[in-house]
């Protein structure tokens, strides 16, 4: 499974990318509002920082305004991947879009069914949304596992990105059920590193260490 960063602030992606984990980043327009940042710069910054696929929404409503908007941010960068909401709309511009080559990012997925009809329209990604569905009381990683399974089981090739991720638990089942991607907020990736027997077993082994320094004659440590 890879990381992206589900975050369009410079700085958080910047930071996670020099871990040298990044493959991708996802923004939408919530995340683009809170950056307070121009949206075309925004996207153009990020896709150099990070080379790899980068999403950017569309915000009109038809398919023909999606599809222009769709094709103006594919000429931004060749990072860029066109995300759409997974309407009747979304589905006609995904289908006109991948047509044309350019992929495309399908959001706001809450259901198999919705995230069938994605795939037969070309999407590249489609995003189930993990903890807006447990908000609701209802099971965002059943869901991984079922598209996972009707996709392997029908040979489809639309890659599953579990988003809307609230806590590192969800990353590691999101693994097992078999997501391709997993985009994090940047405060949930420490979390990911840390374990306090890294940080005392660590601490032990540099104290050592330090002692034989400190005992050897030669001073050579
Ligand atoms: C995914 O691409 C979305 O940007 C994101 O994961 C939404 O997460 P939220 O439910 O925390 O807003």
């Amino acid at each position: 499974m890879k990381f992206y960063i589900d975050s369009a602030i410079i700085e958080e992606v910047s930071d996670i990318a020099s871990w040298g984990i990044l493959s991708g980043v996802t923004t939408n327009p919530s995340l683009i509002a809170k950056s307070g940042q121009d949206f075309r710069e925004t996207i153009i910054k990020i896709c150099d920082i990070v080379k790899g696929p980068v999403s950017a929404e569309v915000t009109a409503e038809d398919a023909p305004t999606m599809i222009k908007q769709g094709k103006e941010f594919a000429n931004w960068h060749e990072c860029v991947i066109v995300k759409l909401p997974i309407t009747t709309e979304g589905l006609k511009a995904c289908k006109a879009l991948s047509h044309q080559g350019i992929p495309t990012n399908l959001t706001l997925c809450f259901s198999v069914n919705q995230a069938l009809l994605c795939a037969r329209a070309g999407a590249k990604y489609v995003s189930p949304f993990i903890g807006r569905l447990e908000d609701i009381n209802e099971d965002g990683l059943r869901l991984i596992e079922n598209i996972k399974e009707v996709f392997d089981k029908h040979n489809l090739k639309t890659e599953i990105i579990a988003a809307s991720i609230r806590t590192p638990q969800h990353i590691t089942a999101s693994a097992k059920a078999g997501a391709h991607i997993a985009t994090i907020p940047y405060k949930i990736f420490a979390p990911l590193v840390k374990h306090p027997l890294t940080d005392t077993g660590l601490e032990k082994f540099l104290q050592d260490w330090k002692s034989v320094c400190i005992e050897k004659t030669d001073n050579k440590c």
